[in-house]
């Protein structure tokens, strides 16, 4: 019979980019003078043509052609559910599954007529299959609206989207481990205020990161659960009388389930939304991190050196080595927000049901999907590209008194009230800075003048290594929990994702 599942991989919808396509001049043609209003799948009740500005002004097929994967496979899904159903006949129903077949080739091989008056992906394609198959192409639509069809088709582009992502995330996740594992002994100043404040390890601060990225693959995971939810059959709005089959659809395309209110079917963008703001908060994640390389690389920190494979140079001072990747990352950021408001403020006035403003969803969409999924991919190349100065980390850890801590809590550990053990260190902080030194630099004599509480076992303490080591509490800096930390990213990544198996 017809497998659909086998022709619905999502990495390859995602991978067909049609970009390239859609931005050739006379990629898409707008002869109208080819085309009658009669033409037109909806034109039966119309006697004039639509103006070409309004053809121009009302389209969508200029960025809902990214979505033909989606909008093919659903059409099987529904072709073979009607064949099934006993709507159409099985014979009717393979001629449909064929046909599109070929229209997904001509699509993928360029050839495929893409005309504006068509509006969109949806016309688009069915009026290609009706050229192909004949009269039987005008049976596809039979119990659908394309208000269940577009919203089927975003969710499953939505949701491959989300996968990618997810993919991608955790890729960046292991490149995170393997600079952490690379620079376990390594020790840098931890800053609270962007002020030196006490030592750490690199690799636990990478792996600060790395824990972001996968909160962010589970908050992808689960709204990709309400996602990839099935609304066809909800047909216009009201559902419909023919006797479809909606499971069957959601299981040939690999969905969770179906809708339950055919109302809010058609309606419901908050599975992009959600997704907007799973991929917001990843490209803020990326953006914070590309801001510590931004200082890092500066010479002044000399923290790190970038590849030149991800650096750029300036036309006027030969010198420079810029970290543009990391700066556009950070400035691309701004626009993913840019389309999450831009989502949030269609909605805003939408009565029920669908509504013509809605087709505006998919233009932030795919804007934050190619963001996120570029910016995954480069951080995961240039973070793996990056050598750390271990040497320039150790110096400057003897600036800031990033152990001023360890002797606060020395002298409280001595009995000496916190409070007080502020203060005093405080005090010797002070005498460190007029002499131009670090608190381990001050002699015993001129310590135990703020307290008797000194020994010499201090300087011990006042070690950053130890300050570090001793630190090795559940979620610390300290290499044991830094070790086990490694290790528990380790076995995530090890479990393939629920969908991958
Ligand atoms: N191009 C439209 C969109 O993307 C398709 C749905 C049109 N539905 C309608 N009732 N006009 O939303």
């Amino acid at each position: 019979p017809l497998s659909i599942r086998q022709r619905s991989q999502p990495s390859r919808w995602i991978d067909c980019g049609l970009e390239h396509f859609f931005t050739q001049p006379g990629g898409v043609r707008t002869s109208r003078e080819e085309q009658h209003m009669s033409d037109k799948p909806w034109g039966g009740r119309f006697k004039e043509r639509t103006s070409g500005a309004v053809e121009a002004y009302t389209e969508s097929i200029s960025f809902d052609g990214e979505l033909y994967a989606q909008d093919i496979a659903g059409s099987q899904a529904h072709a073979a559910m009607l064949g099934r159903q006993g709507v159409i006949t099985s014979e009717e129903a393979k001629q449909l599954v064929a046909g599109l077949d070929q229209v997904r080739a001509e699509i993928e091989a360029g050839t495929f007529p893409w005309r504006q008056e068509l509006e969109d992906v949806h016309m688009n394609i069915e009026t290609r299959l009706t050229e192909i198959v004949g009269d039987v192409g005008k049976k596809l639509h039979t119990g659908r609206s394309r208000n269940d069809q577009v919203c089927l088709d975003f969710r499953l582009y939505v949701s491959d989207s989300l996968r990618r992502w997810m993919l991608l995330a955790r890729k960046l996740c292991g490149v995170y481990i393997e600079q952490a594992r690379a620079h376990a002994d390594v020790l840098l100043p931890g800053c609270t205020h962007m002020q030196p404040a006490q030592p750490v390890s690199l690799a636990h601060h990478l792996l600060a990161y790395a824990w972001m990225f996968r909160r962010d693959v589970e908050r992808m995971g689960d709204c990709e659960k309400r996602v990839r939810i099935s609304p066809l059959g909800a047909a216009a709005l009201a559902g419909t009388t023919y006797p479809l089959d909606p499971s069957f659809v959601a299981g040939e395309l690999g969905m969770y389930g179906t809708f339950s209110n055919s109302m809010d079917a058609v309606a419901d963008r908050d599975f992009a939304l959600e997704a907007l703001f799973c991929g917001t908060v990843t490209m803020m994640h990326l953006s914070r991190f590309c801001e510590e390389l931004i200082w890092w690389a500066n010479p002044q920190f000399g923290f790190v050196t970038l590849s030149d494979a991800h650096s750029t140079g300036s036309s006027i001072m030969p010198q420079k080595k810029n970290p543009d990747v990391a700066e556009i990352m950070r400035g691309k950021t701004g626009r993913a927000y840019g389309n999450l408001i831009n989502l949030l403020t269609t909605l805003k006035g939408i009565p029920l049901t669908y509504n013509r403003d809605l087709q505006e969803d998919k233009i932030p969409f795919l804007d934050t999907n190619k963001t996120v999924r570029d910016s995954l991919a480069l951080m995961a190349d240039m973070l793996g590209a990056t050598s750390f100065n271990a040497a320039r980390m150790r110096r400057a850890l003897s600036a800031g008194f990033l152990n001023a801590t360890e002797l606060a809590d020395y002298l409280a550990m001595r009995g000496m009230p916190f409070r007080e053990a502020h203060h005093i260190t405080g005090r010797a902080v002070a005498m460190a800075e007029e002499q131009g030194v670090g608190l381990e630099e001050l002699s015993l004599e001129a310590l135990r003048s703020l307290s008797p509480l000194i020994s010499e076992d201090v300087y011990a303490v006042l070690n950053y290594d130890t300050a570090v080591r001793r630190r090795n509490m559940p979620g610390g800096t300290g290499p044991d929990s830094v070790r086990a930390q490694m290790e528990a990213l380790e076995r995530w990544l090890s479990v393939p994702l629920a969908w991958e198996v």
